[in-house]
């Protein structure tokens, strides 16, 4: 082993997480993810990043790459991420990731592997004819989270699989090469208000950026015609609203469009019963209108006034890279001790 034990991760809580920057973020997006962001800058350090390294995994159009990168660093920033609080950076400036990306690469077991939802869903019909790195994804993702030896990861429920290779990488890692301890082993924080929103068209799939419907979505960018038309024609029922949300029950639409309520305005889907309760949808989506367009459409008219000026946002994206490599810099130093690499 070494000279020297490595020290124990014994450090204060710190949250990190990550966006791919392919197709347009949306309202699934904002309330699951971005708001989130926002509000643990101010609880506990926060390294938020942009996942360029991933979005290789899949065919992207080599001259749209960066400009994606710097339209996801502007939902960050126009959702209330401070780059004075939170460290906001591209993957691909901190090359500690793809380091410690190979040496995970020989810490997970094939078989974890293979257990990974995600990579059947992507892959589909052609898994011979996958790049090697979508398989690979979640140990990227586990260097990502374990690089600044992060502990809470805000993610969405379709993550929950990613973080538990992630923990596993990490107890292998420690056991393996005797260092209890070395790594934390981080914890998924998918619960909230916005933590399922569904699909404006089918209320029992969720919102997603691949649905070939726009109709199915608010993005981020949508303008507020856009998205009261959206809201105006999002499926429903021909129920009134019930004073219970136990009720909701069996109505997918109507319990997203009321949870969508709910998690824009701050409030329990209970109390947004208890005020539309015996309304139809003909009164409430009016009110889901308004309320959408008066948060969302800033969100979208700052995000264009950022992107006016990308060089601000590659600064933004080069303070954050050294600070986040400063962290990041002294764990792979150790994991190369830890491992015995000549350079370690
Ligand atoms: N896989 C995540 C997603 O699709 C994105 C991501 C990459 C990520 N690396 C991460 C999220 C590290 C959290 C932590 O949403």
């Amino acid at each position: 082993m070494t000279d020297q034990a490595p020290a124990p991760y014994a450090g204060p809580k710190r949250v990190l997480s990550g966006v791919q920057p392919t197709g347009d973020l949306h309202l699934g997006n904002y309330l699951g993810a971005l708001v989130k962001f926002a509000r643990l800058q101010h609880e506990t350090q926060t390294f938020i990043f942009v996942a360029d390294l991933h979005a290789l995994t899949e065919w992207v159009d080599p001259k749209k790459l960066k400009s994606n990168v710097r339209e996801i660093t502007a939902a960050y920033l126009a959702t209330g991420l401070d780059p004075k609080v939170a460290t906001i950076f591209a993957q691909s400036a901190v090359p500690e990731h793809a380091e410690l990306a190979w040496v995970f690469n020989c810490v997970a077991r094939l078989g974890w592997l293979d257990r990974m939802t995600q990579f059947k869903d992507k892959a589909g019909k052609h898994k011979e004819r996958s790049s090697v790195g979508l398989y690979t994804y979640p140990v990227l993702q586990a260097a990502d989270i374990l690089v600044y030896r992060a502990t809470h990861v805000p993610v969405g429920e379709d993550q929950r699989q990613h973080l538990e290779l992630t923990r596993d990488i990490a107890q292998k890692f420690n056991h393996d090469f005797e260092a209890p301890g070395f790594f934390p082993l981080p914890e998924a924080l998918t619960q909230g208000p916005g933590a399922r929103i569904m699909s404006l068209r089918d209320g029992s799939v969720k919102m997603s950026k691949s649905d070939p419907s726009d109709a199915s979505r608010i993005n981020l960018t949508d303008d507020a015609d856009a998205i009261a038309q959206k809201v105006r024609k999002a499926r429903t029922d021909a129920d009134v609203l019930p004073e219970k949300v136990d009720d909701l029950a069996g109505r997918p639409e109507a319990q997203n469009l009321v949870g969508v309520y709910a998690a824009l305005a701050g409030k329990t889907s209970q109390e947004v019963l208890d005020e539309y309760a015996g309304q139809g949808f003909g009164a409430f989506k009016p009110k889901l209108a308004d309320l959408a367009v008066s948060v969302m459409g800033p969100i979208g008219g700052e995000m264009r006034r950022l992107l006016a000026d990308p060089a601000e946002i590659d600064r933004i994206l080069g303070a954050g890279a050294e600070r986040a490599r400063a962290v990041a810099a002294p764990v792979l130093a150790d994991v190369k001790r830890i491992v015995g690499y000549w350079a370690g």
